[in-house]
């Protein structure tokens, strides 16, 4: 496994000699691997003939100073997980190598920008299609590899190769979960052993919500109900849980089971802010 910390080493020892008969897969993280990452590695090494796996905390995408700041940082960790998955390369850029100015650009994704992730964080897209944009200019992959965990995300990534004409391969992988359904996720290491109890309030409350509208009850009244049931748990507060349209990501405000769709949920349990996600009809 060789690491490399910026772009001209990739691109002056590797990249020209690999790019024209490999095809090269890129999973970006932030590190503090778990399960869910080495499956997109893992779906990396299985369609790509080169993994390349980055790790940078990515201060632009944070709207909330003490998220970054507590954000779990492993290196030591990672770097251990990764040569056990045969990882090929692992780029880990400094923040300076990364932005040695702070980007004078943002980034606009119109629609998905107001709802969701988009309203209750602001900000933080645009920091994502900087960094992702800057990650793909540098690392030039064949295929990019995300998590359907963070559903808006993907449709935004999807957006922005579009837009700007990536030539990439997006790739979604499923959700990975602990075994009482909990998403794998790094903001977990930071919830006490009541709270994690508490989280299963996420994943729970999107089965329940899809048993209920697929046995035809309206999504209106479901949403109600869920609302409550998170207004009766005093660790936990509730940010959005809307039914989305899976691939545009548009809200919808019934079940239209001729369209895929998809209900996401966003919620403090104490200070720890989680996502989850759940396909209807896949
Ligand atoms: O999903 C993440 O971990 C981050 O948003 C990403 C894509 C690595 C960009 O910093």
């Amino acid at each position: 496994m060789q690491v490399f910390y910026t772009g001209a080493e990739w691109q002056k020892n590797w990249l020209h000699a690999l790019q024209s008969h490999k095809i090269i897969g890129f999973v970006p993280t932030m590190g503090a691997l778990h399960e869910g990452h080495l499956d997109l590695i893992r779906n990396s090494k299985k369609s790509s003939d080169i993994t390349v796996v980055s790790i940078f905390v990515n201060p632009i995408q944070f709207n909330n100073q003490e998220d970054f700041d507590k954000y779990p940082v492993l290196i030591q960790q990672d770097l251990k997980l990764l040569e056990k998955e045969n990882v090929d390369f692992v780029f880990m850029p400094k923040l300076e190598t990364m932005y040695p100015e702070k980007p004078s650009i943002s980034i606009q994704f119109g629609e998905l920008e107001t709802i969701l992730e988009g309203e209750f964080r602001p900000g933080h897209f645009s920091g994502v299609g900087i960094i992702v944009s800057k990650l793909f200019h540098i690392i030039r992959p064949h295929q990019a590899f995300f998590g359907q965990k963070d559903l808006q995300q993907v449709a935004v990534i999807k957006r922005l190769v579009a837009d700007l004409s990536f030539p990439v391969e997006i790739i979604t992988v499923p959700t990975r979960r602990e075994e009482d359904g909990l998403a794998l996720s790094s903001r977990n290491l930071r919830l006490n052993s009541e709270e994690r109890a508490k989280s299963l309030i996420l994943y729970k409350s999107l089965c329940s919500a899809k048993n209920e509208l697929l046995e035809g009850t309206n999504w209106l009244e479901v949403r109600n109900q869920i609302q409550q049931r998170f207004e009766e748990e005093p660790l936990a507060k509730l940010e959005y849980f809307e039914l989305v349209e899976t691939e545009k990501f548009t809200v919808m405000n019934s079940f239209d089971s001729s369209q895929k769709a998809s209900i996401c949920v966003a919620a403090y349990i104490g200070n720890i802010r989680l996502i989850d996600n759940l396909p209807i009809n896949p």
